[in-house]
């Protein structure tokens, strides 16, 4: 089996963070003082360089490395590899007074002053130019160095521009995916109606707020132009600090399901996936469990973008933030638990945003390894030092993986669709509440999904839910017909193959392109429930499921009926149907109803598909990975009561004790079992 160490020079697991040196540059004492905390804190590695540039750079062309390198040294003397960042997550002022038209312009044609972070235009030539400059220069002088182990390309990309250059870039985007023949786009786009008909293609403009916003088909390319934009951005600054060291990995910081781009677009640019982690741990609307079911989807997501390696928790804080509603702090215990979380959920790395607490600005009371009082004595630091002792202990994992044969479909084109449909009921379209809601019906029942797009290999699960697949891209109907022809158990909701990825209605009857035959019905209409409405369910075995939101009306021609509707006019047709096909099973729920409520289908497709289930008390979760190494079951109690499990075997790592059967928990407690 294999194990494939992201970073083998720090023996194992990542424990890091932002270090923002350049904030104290005139007080040597401190950063004196902060290799000797970061020792004591089991730290072996920090990110540099985030937000550097007006510090790197302070006038055009006048640079400033020394410090850095100073720091990069010093680190490396102390057994700290950097991840070091290019600064192009913020511009100095310098730039914006120079080059305006970094600066970007917003959805009503404004552009912004100088200033914040994180938004910068993607298409500036200048400002590209400036980025590739210092790109450049910091390889040239850093890359190098034995202590760089990583780039970390720019900070969260996200956001759009409308300015000119983006506007003629996308309708060359346009151009090229329409092969210059607006005919076609015209056709694509459904432009006859309300007189929508383009002429050419230097007419088309993106989706301003007070111009064109009716055209489906113009939102959605505009939202897979920025996303192929951002990643042409990015793609620069990957390439210009390969030509100089090309054996440094990149990165760069993904915000979990963020909306505005599509990871899986950018994954293929990056050698290793890295996210940034907050939960809004003990909120007071769902229980601490429930935050960090969500929490493993989201890792679960970061997991599948690469399968077949590891990948970083690059930010977390270590006691709280500062930017929610309530900042409110980690209860002790639960920083070892959130970050023994990322380990068993794929990462090999635990890093957090910050460091160090600075004294000014907008972040100045945001959560760091350090407070400002400056010592090691304090509860966050202490619980930061035990979480660098922990991931010592726990280092055969790193480079082990999280195999799973089960897997949720999830595609961002899909997810934009839903958003800007004109249908269903607008308040409760709710698609991504109801992946992550199967997901984690499946969590309960021990087993880990992957989370993957509907034109991705499906060859290695036996297992597939496809919530909402309103979209299907080119090849999705016949990926998932495969898939079933050879055994697979495939699970389909209402609202599936409507559209194709133009956005253009399959005609003939839903869900489209073949998968109407695959499932064995059609959808005749679909039902959007008021809030108070509800309909049910009466399934075979005589449970009852409560449905509400949406409901489809279907005709079955060539399936099995498992469930029928309890009410209203459509009393007594099918809501549940399953098709045999080839080996396997085409599943179809034509109704809203909770996931949990169908916990018992999800357990008959696992047994069909032989895939072990692990039922353990509520809030405790269990995951498992594998390597060389052999394997390391983690089990993480997610409430205060303490837990005692069976059928528990193998090595502990956490406690060195061997297991023989039965493990005892604390509150927030965590086991690694080591198991042959
Ligand atoms: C992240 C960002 C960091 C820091 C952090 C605060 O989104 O990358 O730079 O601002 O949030 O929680």
């Amino acid at each position: 089996m294999e194990r494939r160490m992201l970073f083998p020079q720090t023996g194992g697991l990542v424990h890091g963070g932002d270090y923002n040196p350049e904030q104290w540059l005139d007080r040597p004492d401190i950063l004196e003082e902060d290799v000797r905390l970061m020792k004591k804190a089991g730290i072996n590695s920090a990110t540099l360089g985030v937000f550097s540039w007006s510090v790197l750079e302070p006038e055009e062309g006048e640079f400033h490395f020394e410090w850095l390198e100073e720091i990069v040294e010093k680190l490396y003397r102390n057994g700290i590899y950097t991840v070091l960042s290019t600064p192009s997550g913020a511009r100095p002022a310098w730039l914006d007074a120079a080059y305006p038209e970094a600066m970007r312009v917003n959805r009503i044609g404004m552009r912004a002053h100088h200033g914040g972070r994180h938004n910068h235009c993607m298409t500036s030539r200048k400002y590209r130019e400036k980025v590739s400059i210092i790109d450049r220069k910091l390889a040239e002088r850093l890359g190098s160095h034995p202590g760089v182990m990583m780039y970390h390309i720019s900070n969260e990309f996200g956001g759009e521009c409308f300015c000119p250059a983006c506007v003629r870039k996308f309708q060359e985007y346009l151009a090229e995916k329409y092969e210059h023949d607006i005919e076609k786009l015209n056709k694509a786009w459904w432009a006859a109606f309300w007189s929508h008909r383009y002429n050419s293609f230097d007419q088309i403009e993106p989706p301003f707020e007070n111009g064109e916003t009716s055209v489906m088909a113009l939102n959605l390319e505009w939202k897979r132009f920025t996303t192929w934009n951002t990643n042409d951005f990015m793609k620069q600054e990957i390439a210009v600090l390969r030509s100089v060291t090309p054996n440094v990995p990149v990165t760069a910081n993904f915000m979990q399901l963020f909306n505005g781009l599509d990871y899986r677009k950018m994954a293929p640019e990056l050698d290793v996936i890295s996210w940034d982690n907050y939960p809004l741990f003990h909120n007071d609307w769902e229980t601490f469990g429930e935050t960090m079911y969500g929490t493993a989807f989201q890792h679960a997501v970061m997991r599948s973008l690469k399968r077949g390696k590891p990948f970083m928790m690059m930010e977390s804080a270590p006691g709280l933030v500062n930017w929610q509603t309530v900042n409110k702090v980690k209860r002790p215990g639960v920083h070892r638990l959130a970050c023994l979380q990322a380990v068993a959920c794929g990462s090999d790395t635990v890093q957090y945003f910050q460091w160090r607490k600075g004294r000014g600005s907008y972040e100045q009371f945001h959560g760091a390894v350090v407070d400002h009082m400056g010592t090691d004595d304090t509860r966050v630091f202490r619980e930061v030092a035990e979480v660098g002792e922990l991931l010592k202990k726990i280092a055969p994992v790193a480079g082990t993986l999280l195999h799973t044969r089960a897997a949720l479909l999830f595609d961002w084109d899909n997810r934009w669709a839903i958003q800007d449909v004109k249908a269903l009921s607008q308040a409760t379209k709710k698609y991504e509440e109801t992946c992550i809601d199967i997901w984690k019906a499946f969590f309960r029942l021990g087993v880990d999904m992957d989370v993957v797009g509907s034109d991705e290999d499906l060859s290695c699960y036996d297992v597939v839910v496809a919530p909402m697949l309103y979209m299907l891209q080119p090849g999705t109907a016949r990926n998932l017909k495969a898939f079933v022809e050879r055994g697979g158990q495939l699970l389909a909701t209402y609202f599936t193959g409507y559209v194709d990825s133009d956005q253009l209605c399959y005609l003939g009857g839903f869900p489209g392109d073949g998968l109407k035959e695959l499932f064995g019905i059609v959808s005749e209409e679909i039902d959007s429930l008021y809030p108070s409405d509800r309909n049910g369910i009466e399934m075979a075995d005589n449970s009852r499921w409560e449905v509400r939101e949406y409901a489809e009306i279907l005709r079955v021609h060539d399936a099995q009926t498992l469930g029928v509707y309890t009410e209203d006019f459509y009393k007594g047709t099918a809501a549940v149907t399953c098709r045999e096909h080839g080996k396997g099973k085409a599943y179809y729920v034509a109704a809203r109803t909770d996931a949990d409520q169908m916990l018992p289908l999800f357990e008959k497709m696992l047994t069909d598909a032989e895939i072990p289930m692990r039922k353990l008390p509520e809030g405790v979760e269990y995951h498992v990975r594998s390597g060389e190494e052999g394997n390391f079951a983690f089990y993480l109690n997610c409430t205060t009561r303490e837990v005692t499990l069976s059928g528990v075997k193998g090595r502990d790592l956490v406690t060195d004790r061997e297991i023989e059967d039965s493990l005892t928990l604390p509150g927030y407690g965590v086991a690694v079992v080591h198991f042959v």
